[in-house]
């Protein structure tokens, strides 16, 4: 008998492999496996947004780290991660309850019946739920009136996790993504409560729901209203604060999920003065500055427009430095000396800029000015 007249042996001898059933089951196996990997991970690259998924893991990592949240215990699925994206770290934030001014009473109202019911839930416990923190609060005012500066304080000095939630990172064009998006965000807020959802310009994701709506968009304010609806002030301690210049352009049924709304109105002459003397804290003003007059000439002047009407006032000192002879002979040496490469020495280049005066409110910097009509041509 030849030595190969066994078919298995002779098998060896083809393959260099001693093949049995069971060898090649797991030789299968293995193949199946790595294929499947493979698959994924191809697939995985040829994901669209595989990139933002590993971005926003990166992102997600350190700000999650930085908040002291323990990765072990909080598992986020990728939906989740997405939306921690948005997460706010109260160290990167300027603003301050301190840095606004006039609207103390809103701030202390905030304070007691939104925040405190949000992050002393015990002390509110034996209220029968009456008193606990709502779940939805409005700021609403026109623009300009402090109401995104009022949310971005609350970020810093409520100790409540802060996501401040951009309804373009909901919209996927993904068929079903933003619905899970929505989810996702409603999951994390829960995982890291007590939480405030922050939904600046609300009234252009809430607005009111018409059949121009696109079907996707639609689905997902269903989605966020379900999910709105299913918190339970025992367990769930989140809320979710919209802002808005724009009331009157939000749906009925979203008003009636935040039944407390506070009206951030243009300040009056009090109010000016608190935030003009907080916006010239720091600037040296001439003794016979008289704010009074500012606060007289300021009627119907927003926040926003204050900012302005100070900067530009700090601007006119500055200018008239800049402009005398010392002061472009300093700005030429400064040039000269960043041409050749040379350090520019800030005491020698150091100008000194006189306190500001009441004349230099409302000054119209000629540069600024509106454009005057053109000249009729004849
Ligand atoms: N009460 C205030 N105290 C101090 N600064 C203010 C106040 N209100 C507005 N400001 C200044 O105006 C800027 C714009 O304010 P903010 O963005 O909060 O307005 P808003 O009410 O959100 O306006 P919009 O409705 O247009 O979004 C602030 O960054 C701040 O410099
Ligand atoms: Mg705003």
């Amino acid at each position: 008998m030849g030595l190969f007249s066994n078919p298995q042996l002779r098998r060896v001898a083809q393959d260099g492999v001693y093949s049995t059933p069971l060898t090649s089951g797991i030789t299968s196996i293995a193949v199946m496996a790595a294929t499947y990997y493979v698959t994924r991970l191809a697939l995985s690259y040829m994901d669209p947004n595989h990139q933002k998924k590993s971005d926003a893991k990166k992102v997600s990592d350190t700000k999650l780290g930085k908040l002291g949240v323990n990765r072990k215990e909080v598992k986020l699925n990728e939906y989740e991660e997405q939306i921690a994206m948005e997460l706010i770290l109260p160290d990167d934030i300027p603003v301050t309850f301190e840095s606004i001014g006039g609207l103390d009473g809103i701030i202390a109202s905030l304070q007691e019946s939104v925040i405190a019911p949000l992050i002393f839930p015990e002390i509110f416990s034996s209220t029968n739920g009456l008193l606990g923190a709502p779940k939805g609060v409005l700021l609403y005012g026109p623009p300009g009136t402090g109401k995104t500066m009022l949310a971005k304080a609350l970020a810093k000095e409520s100790g409540a996790t802060f996501i401040n939630m951009h309804v373009s990172t909901l919209t996927n064009k993904w068929f079903g993504e933003s619905n899970k998006l929505v989810a996702a965000l409603f999951n994390l807020a829960r995982k890291l409560q007590p939480t405030i959802i922050f939904i600046d310009e609300i009234d252009s994701f809430l607005r009111e729901r018409s059949s121009g709506d696109h079907e996707a968009m639609a689905m997902m304010k269903a989605e966020f209203m379900t999910l709105w609806d299913g918190l339970t002030s025992s367990t769930d301690r989140i809320l979710v604060l919209g802002a808005t210049n724009r009331p009157s352009d939000i749906d009925a049924a979203i008003l009636r999920r935040m039944p407390k709304r506070y009206a951030v109105s243009l300040p009056d002459a009090s109010q000016r003065k608190k935030i003009l003397s907080i916006m010239l804290a720091n600037v040296p003003c001439h003794p016979s500055f008289d704010m009074d007059e500012i606060v007289r000439k300021t009627t119907s002047y927003s926040g926003s427009d204050l900012k302005e009407l100070c900067r530009n006032a700090a601007m006119v000192p500055v200018r008239e430095v800049l402009r005398s002879r010392t002061g472009r002979e300093k700005v030429e040496q400064a040039r000269q000396s960043s041409k050749t490469g040379g350090s520019v020495h800030g005491a020698n280049l150091a100008m000194t800029v006189r306190p500001l005066k009441n004349s230099d409110f409302f000054q119209v910097d000629v540069a600024h000015a509106a454009p005057t009509e053109p000249d009729a041509l004849d």
